[in-house]
């Protein structure tokens, strides 16, 4: 299996990822079109998982912001992360994410922060965002599933406030 950076020629193969591992719902096939035409998209951090010259994995991180009164901080959001459902529970997802969040390491970001599985994304670093101080009120969520990852050391403990998701989230 192969990791590698999403291109154009990608698109289409991972609109049908999306829309197959999210059981034929179309929303985040969408969510990852908008991502792209906004301005928050990093083409670096749209990663893909190939086998035999197929697509059967992609993650996307996009930009996203915490704020309050006085201060804003740049910060990442992952989603969605999605696996042919045929080729589920063999590492593909983990792979993708764990790539995705050395890149971002990489590329200079401090943080990560999603909404999702609370047995499934601490594996990697993420904990729960509002026990760090972090808020989030554009989606009603339980504290567990409202999680951050620290890929610089003294982010989090620096960074309060609210966690905003851009436009393309809305849609
Ligand atoms: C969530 C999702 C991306 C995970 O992808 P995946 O490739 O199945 O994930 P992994 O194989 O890395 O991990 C799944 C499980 O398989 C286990 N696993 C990992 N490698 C394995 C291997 N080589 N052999 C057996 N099991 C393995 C992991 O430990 C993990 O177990 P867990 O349930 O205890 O966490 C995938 O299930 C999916 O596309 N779901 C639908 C879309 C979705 O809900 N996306 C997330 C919300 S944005």
């Amino acid at each position: 299996m192969l990791i590698r950076t999403e291109t154009k020629n990608d698109y289409k193969q991972v609109f049908n990822l999306n829309f197959s591992a999210f059981k034929n719902r179309d929303d985040e096939a969408k969510l990852v079109e908008s991502i792209r035409f906004s301005e928050g998209f990093i083409p670096a951090l749209s990663l893909v998982a190939e086998e035999q010259g197929e697509i059967v994995g992609h993650v996307l991180f996009s930009k996203a912001k915490i704020i309050r009164e006085d201060a804003e901080t740049d910060v990442l959001v992952l989603a969605p992360v999605a696996v042919n459902p045929t080729v589920q529970q063999r590492g593909i997802g983990s792979n993708l994410i764990e790539e995705g969040l050395k890149r971002a390491t990489n590329l200079g970001h401090g943080l990560v922060l999603l909404i999702g599985h609370p047995n499934y994304y601490p594996k990697f670093g993420f904990q729960s965002a509002r026990q760090h101080g972090i808020e989030l009120t554009q989606f009603k969520v339980p504290d567990d599933v409202f999680m951050v990852c620290e890929l610089i050391e003294g982010e989090l403990q620096q960074t309060i406030g609210e966690l905003r998701y851009p436009s393309p989230f809305f849609k």
